[in-house]
């Protein structure tokens, strides 16, 4: 099946790290992201549509992300980064970025199964993963609170989307 790679198969799905040939599929998906849902992302669409292909192949040579398929036929449907910290006194602790399920993908455990395949990868790499996540996405709270992580702040105004703030929750998972 084109487009269908080989990996690490969960219940339903095909998980693997994802490369610079996989570029266009992550900008496809990520595009979609950052249209559908500008709260719940630091970067804007508008931002990231004039790039060009080679940034994102860029990403994902400098980032681990992984990609996940719904088995059997289909784009990519979901996609999680990490990203780990070159400065000496911030290499224990990475973080988790751009956590994205495709609409029609969604509530049947996609999102669990790449941060679950993302934490088995930090784990080795770091001391503990932050993300920070919009104060008003609840789905996305619960599935981090129901991975481990806990919050221990809130930055408040942390996005300016026109005239409107969105604060986000700051969540953390020690090892
Ligand atoms: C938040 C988001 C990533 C969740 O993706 P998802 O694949 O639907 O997440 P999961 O399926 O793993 O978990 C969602 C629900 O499905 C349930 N679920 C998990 N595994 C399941 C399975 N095997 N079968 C059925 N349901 C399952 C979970 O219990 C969870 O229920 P909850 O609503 O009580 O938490 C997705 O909604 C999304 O992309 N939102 C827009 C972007 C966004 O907000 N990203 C986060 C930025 S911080």
């Amino acid at each position: 099946m084109p487009g269908m790679p080989a990996g690490a198969a969960k219940p339903g799905f095909t998980l693997r790290r994802l490369g610079a040939a996989d570029a266009a599929a992550f900008r496809d998906l990520r595009l979609l992201g950052l249209r559908r849902h500008p709260e719940a992302f630091g970067a804007a669409f508008e931002e990231e549509a004039g790039r060009p292909l080679a940034w994102f192949a860029g990403r994902l040579e400098v980032h681990a992300v992984w990609g996940g398929w719904q088995t059997g036929a289909g784009p990519l449907a979901g996609v999680v980064g990490l990203q780990l910290n070159g400065v000496a006194k911030a290499r224990h602790k990475g973080v988790l970025w751009g956590m994205l399920v495709r609409p029609e993908a969604r509530g049947g455990g996609l999102a669990t199964a790449l941060a679950g395949a993302l934490l088995e990868h930090a784990r080795s790499h770091v001391e503990e993963v932050r993300l920070s996540v919009g104060a008003s996405n609840p789905a996305a709270i619960r599935l981090y609170a129901r991975l481990g992580f806990s919050a221990y702040g809130v930055e408040p105004r942390a996005l300016k989307l026109g005239e409107a703030y969105c604060d986000e929750v700051l969540m953390a998972l020690r090892f």
